[in-house]
C-alpha cells in the first residue's frame, strides 16, 4: 500500500485511469496522509484551473453504432468488456494526441483537443485522433457477428471551460458553448465507421485530409443549416507547408539576402561541392516559404527535387520522411497489388541504383511489401539489416546525384526521427563530393549538430520589417489601401511575423468593418480592437501554454489593452 502514496496524477492518468477516478483517487491518498495535497503540476500538464476560462478548442464526439443492438445479443458481461475495450481504446488513442478525454457518456465519448494544453494543429490532431479510433473499433474482438463502428463528429471553436453549475471534476472541465452541440448534431449525421467535421474545423486542415462535402443540413438547436465533410483520410501532400498553404500564395516579400545567399551556395554545389543549409526560425516566420522560393528560382534548371517531410505523429517511426518520399517517387496506389508496388518500387530503384536486385528486397522491408520469392530471403541482424539499409539509401541518393545536381529539402527537422537524424549524418557527409544543395528547415527548438561543418551555412530567419509587412498586407488586400489607423494595428500586433500579417489581414478583410471605396478601404465605425483570427488561435495558445506564466500576463493584457506596466 505504501506505493500509493507517491502516486502522482501523471502516473495515474498513465495507467488509464480516468479524469474522475483519478480525482477520487488523489483525494483518498490526501487523506491517507492527513493533508492536503497541493495538485500536482507537470512539464506536459499546466495544472487545471479553477476560473471558467474562454478557450478555443476542437471538440470530438463520439459514439458507437447500433450499441442498443448489441446489448440485446450479448450477455451483459460480454457487453460490458467490449464498452471497456472501446473506452479503453478511445482513452489510449486521445492520450496519443495529447487530447483531454472529458466524460464518457454510455457508449458516447466526448474529447477535447486544445485543453489543457493547446497545440498548432489541434484540429488535425482530432482528425487524426477520430481516424485512430475508427480503425481501433473496427478491430475489437466481440461475439457479435458485424465489427463494431463508431460515428465521430468534429467542430471547433471558442468555449467556456468550467461550468459553476456542475459539481466536482465535471464542473472544472465541463465545456459552454455551441461547439459541443454541433459536434453532437455532426456526429449524429456521419455515416458508421466515419467521421464529420465542421466548417470552422475544415477551415484549419486545409488539404491535409481528402474531405467530401456533405452539404448543408437543418441541425437541432442551430439556427442557420450547417456544413459538413466527411473525413475520407489523410491526403498524401508532399510537403505540410503546401498542405496548409498553397491556397494563395504572395510573392515572396523581403528575404532578398536569404535568397541570395541560397543561390550563392547552389554555384559550388552544382558543380559537385555539396552544401547543406540550415534554415531555423519560429512557425510561420517563412522558413518552408524561402524553400520553396529557391526551388521557384532555379526550376528552369535541370535538377532532381527530393522532399522529405518530418510529422509531429511521427516522431518515433524510423526513417518515415523517406519513406514517404520513397512512396510518393513510386506512385504508389491503394489498391496496387504487392506485386505491382514491387515493379514501380524497382523502376524507382534503377534510377540510382546500378544493382537493383541486389538492393530492392532492403527497400522493399522498408516499405513493407511482402516480396515472397521474388528476392532471396535477407538473413541478416538487425543491426545489420539496419546499417545495410541506411548504406543502401545512401548509395541511392548518390546515384542520382550522379545523374544531375539535387535540391533536397528535409522540413521540420525538429520532428525527425533518430533513424532519420542519423541518416542525415551520413548525408551531411556524403554530400561533399556530390551536386546537391540540401535545406534543412527546423524551429528554434531543434539543436542540429551539423552546424559549424564546413559545408554547413545558417540561416536564422527573423522578423519582417515594417515596410514589409505593409507590403505583405498590400499583397493580401490586392493592392487596396488599409486605413492608416488599421494598417498600424497590424504591423502592432502581428510584430513582423509573416504568418501572422497574412491571417490577420484576412481576418479584418472578412470582419465587415471596412467598407470598400475607389482605391481602398475605409472603415464603416470605430475599430475594434482586433480578434485573433480564428487559424492562428491555436499556434498562439501553444505558445502561450508553453510558457504557462506569461499565459496569465496576456490574459490581463488581453482585458487591458497591448502596453501595460509590469509591476
Ligand atoms: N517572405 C515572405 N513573403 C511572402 N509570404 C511569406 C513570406 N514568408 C512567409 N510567408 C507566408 O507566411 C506563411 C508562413 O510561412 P511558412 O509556412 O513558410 O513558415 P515556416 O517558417 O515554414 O513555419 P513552420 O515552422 O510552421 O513550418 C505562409 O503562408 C507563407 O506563404
Ligand atoms: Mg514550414
Amino acid at each position: 500500500l505504501s506505493v500509493i502514496r507517491d502516486l502522482t496524477e501523471q502516473d495515474l492518468k498513465d495507467l488509464g485511469v480516468l479524469l474522475g477516478h483519478r480525482r477520487r483517487i488523489l483525494r483518498a491518498i490526501a487523506e491517507l496522509d492527513g493533508v492536503a495535497r497541493a495538485p500536482t503540476e507537470t512539464a506536459t500538464e499546466p495544472a487545471l484551473r479553477d476560473e471558467p476560462e474562454r478557450r478555443h478548442l476542437t471538440v470530438m464526439i463520439c459514439d458507437l453504432v447500433g450499441s442498443t443492438a448489441l446489448s440485446v445479443r450479448l450477455d451483459p458481461e460480454d457487453m460490458g468488456a467490449v464498452i471497456d475495450a472501446y473506452h479503453a481504446a478511445c482513452a489510449r488513442i486521445t492520450r496519443t494526441y495529447d487530447g483531454f478525454l472529458a466524460e464518457f457518456r454510455g457508449d458516447g465519448i466526448l474529447a477535447y483537443f486544445g485543453y489543457p494544453i493547446a497545440h498548432e494543429d489541434d484540429a488535425e490532431r482530432t482528425v487524426r485522433a477520430g481516424l485512430d479510433i475508427i480503425a481501433a473499433v473496427a478491430r475489437l474482438e466481440t461475439r457479435a457477428a458485424e465489427p463494431l463502428a463508431v460515428r465521430i463528429g468534429i467542430a471547433t471553436g471558442l468555449v467556456v471551460i468550467g461550468d459553476l453549475s456542475r459539481e466536482g471534476a465535471l464542473r472544472e472541465h465541463a465545456v459552454v458553448g455551441e461547439t459541443p452541440n454541433l459536434a453532437a448534431r455532426l456526429q449524429a449525421l456521419a455515416e458508421p465507421g466515419t467521421i464529420a467535421v465542421a466548417a470552422s474545423t475544415r477551415r484549419l486542415l486545409g488539404d491535409l485530409f481528402r474531405l467530401r462535402d456533405l452539404g448543408r443540413h437543418e441541425v437541432k438547436g442551430i439556427a442557420e443549416p450547417v456544413a459538413a465533410w466527411a473525413v475520407e483520410g489523410v491526403s498524401d501532400s508532399e510537403s505540410r507547408f503546401e498542405a496548409v498553404r498553397t491556397a494563395d500564395l504572395t510573392d515572396l516579400i523581403g528575404r532578398e539576402d536569404e535568397l541570395d545567399f541560397l543561390l550563392e551556395r547552389q554555384r559550388p554545389a552544382w558543380k559537385g561541392e555539396g552544401q547543406i543549409v540550415l534554415i531555423s526560425g519560429e512557425p510561420g516566420i517563412g522558413k518552408s516559404r524561402l524553400a520553396a522560393a529557391l526551388a521557384e528560382r532555379i526550376a528552369g534548371e535541370p535538377h532532381t527535387r527530393l522532399r522529405y517531410q518530418c510529422s509531429p505523429y511521427h516522431t518515433n517511426s524510423a526513417l518515415r520522411p523517406f519513406i514517404a518520399q520513397l512512396e510518393r517517387a513510386a506512385g504508389f496506389k491503394a489498391d496496387d497489388t504487392s506485386a505491382q508496388r514491387l515493379d514501380k518500387l524497382e523502376a524507382v530503384l534503377a534510377m540510382g541504383a546500378s544493382q537493383v536486385q541486389a538492393v530492392a528486397p532492403l527497400f522493399a522491408a522498408l516499405l513493407a511489401i511482402p516480396f515472397g520469392e521474388r528476392y532471396p530471403t535477407l538473413s541478416l541482424s538487425p543491426t545489420q539489416h539496419r546499417r545495410r539499409t541506411l548504406a543502401a539509401l545512401l548509395d541511392q541518393f548518390e546515384g542520382l546525384a550522379r545523374r544531375q545536381p539535387i535540391l533536397l529539402s528535409f522540413e521540420d527537422a525538429q520532428w525527425a526521427d533518430a533513424t532519420s537524424l542519423e541518416l542525415l549524418d551520413l548525408t551531411v557527409e556524403r554530400v561533399r563530393q556530390l551536386p546537391v544543395l540540401a535545406l534543412f528547415t527546423f524551429r528554434p527548438e531543434f539543436e542540429p549538430p551539423w552546424a559549424g561543418l564546413p559545408n554547413v551555412g545558417t540561416l536564422t530567419l527573423g522578423r519582417l520589417d515594417r515596410n514589409d509587412v505593409e507590403n505583405m498586407v498590400a499583397r493580401v488586400t490586392g493592392g487596396r489601401v488599409l486605413p492608416a489607423e488599421v494598417m498600424k494595428q497590424i504591423v502592432a500586433k502581428t510584430d513582423g511575423n509573416p504568418l501572422f500579417v497574412e491571417e490577420l489581414t484576412k481576418a479584418v478583410l472578412e470582419a465587415g468593418i471596412l467598407v470598400e471605396n475607389h482605391h481602398g478601404y475605409r472603415l464603416d465605425a470605430p475599430l475594434p480592437p482586433l480578434a485573433i483570427p480564428e487559424t492562428l488561435q491555436d499556434s498562439l495558445m501553444a505558445r502561450l501554454d508553453r510558457r504557462a506564466p506569461v499565459r496569465e500576463i496576456a490574459q490581463i493584457g488581453a482585458a487591458i489593452g497591448r502596453e501595460f506596466s509590469y509591476s
